[in-house]
């Protein structure tokens, strides 16, 4: 399988690092516009592929998309990122002209990808995708869900004063701080619901921390994360390369599905070889769906602003 991770900084070089830890791909291509970053930063992950042991090829190239002919997965997280106290929401003008040259010059190369979008806002950029390129829905794959449920866990687990692996949880809806929904009421220890152990408001504090978890670090690191980004990437080429039918919490184009139409939006997926083999329909409560639809809406408002 050959991967393409376009965008060299910290998030894209987290994805191929991970992809290539998993020794599960022959190639990653890592694409960026600045002279000899990719290259440089290719090299160097090369040179830790004896001691850590894969055999996946690292490459790096300067803006030069002959070079990711035939790539089974195209992962894009070229763009800006976010500095402390910005939203995802504000980096929309430059992505958007962004995202738009890379899904056609990766399409011009491989027609049949997939692609994953990772550039922020990353709903809106997933429809941008779709609306521009016209590819097929289940080829286009936003992460942000499998961040956010990854985050969650990571905040239940603190909570339960349980180990990560005890965990499980998934959050949906939009990948914002205000827009994203995790699932509280379904969220288990060891099948268990975790409503079993935690009262209401700590839950309710859980899923505030989850919410605000990309901010948190931004506002700690100075700019965007990028190992759970990455992290969260490569479950996904993973389970896409190795067809595993594993689900995930993925953005994806709504035809009717949980009563939205026409909108990118983080809803539980199976992915596989073809990408989005299914989206699962799972029954929220009354109140889940009204979320779901504040959500919906928001992300609306920031479609609402790209020049199609
Ligand atoms: C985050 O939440 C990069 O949007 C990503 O960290």
């Amino acid at each position: 399988m050959k991967i393409t991770v376009v965008g060299a900084g910290a998030v894209g070089a987290s994805c191929a690092e991970y992809i290539a830890l998993r020794n599960f791909a022959s190639e990653v291509v890592m694409l960026d516009i600045k002279e000899g970053f990719a290259e440089g930063k290719a090299m160097d992950l090369m040179q830790t592929a004896s001691l850590l042991k894969f055999d996946t090829k690292i490459t790096g190239v300067t803006n030069n998309y002959s070079k990711t002919v035939n790539s089974d997965v195209c992962v894009i997280t070229s763009g800006i990122p976010r500095k402390p106290g910005m939203t995802r929401e504000e980096l929309i003008g430059i992505n958007a002209n962004i995202v738009k040259m890379v899904s056609s010059s990766l399409l011009e190369h491989s027609p049949n990808t997939i692609i994953i979008v990772v550039s922020n806002p990353m709903d809106t950029m997933a429809y941008l995708v779709h609306k521009t390129t016209k590819m097929a829905k289940n080829k286009i794959i936003g992460m942000g869900g499998t961040l956010d449920s990854a985050r969650f866990k990571y905040r239940l687990a603190e909570a339960l004063n349980a180990p990560i692996s005890d965990v499980n949880g998934m959050v949906i809806g939009g990948h914002s701080d205000k827009g994203m929904l995790p699932l509280t009421r379904l969220a288990t220890r060891n099948s268990v619901p975790v409503t079993e152990f935690l009262a209401t408001d700590r839950l309710e504090k859980v899923a505030a921390d989850t919410k605000v978890g990309g901010a948190t670090l931004t506002g700690l690191l100075g700019t965007s994360a990028w190992y759970a980004p990455g992290a969260a990437v490569s479950s996904m080429v993973h389970a896409i390369a190795n067809d595993t039918q594993k689900m995930f919490p993925v953005s994806t184009l709504l035809e009717g599905e949980y009563d939205l139409d026409d909108i990118s939006i983080g809803v539980p997926v199976i992915l596989g070889k073809n990408g989005i083999e299914k989206i699962v329909k799972i029954n929220l409560t009354d109140a889940e769906k009204t979320k779901m639809q504040e959500s919906a809406t928001a992300v609306r408002k920031t479609n609402g602003l790209l020049e199609l």
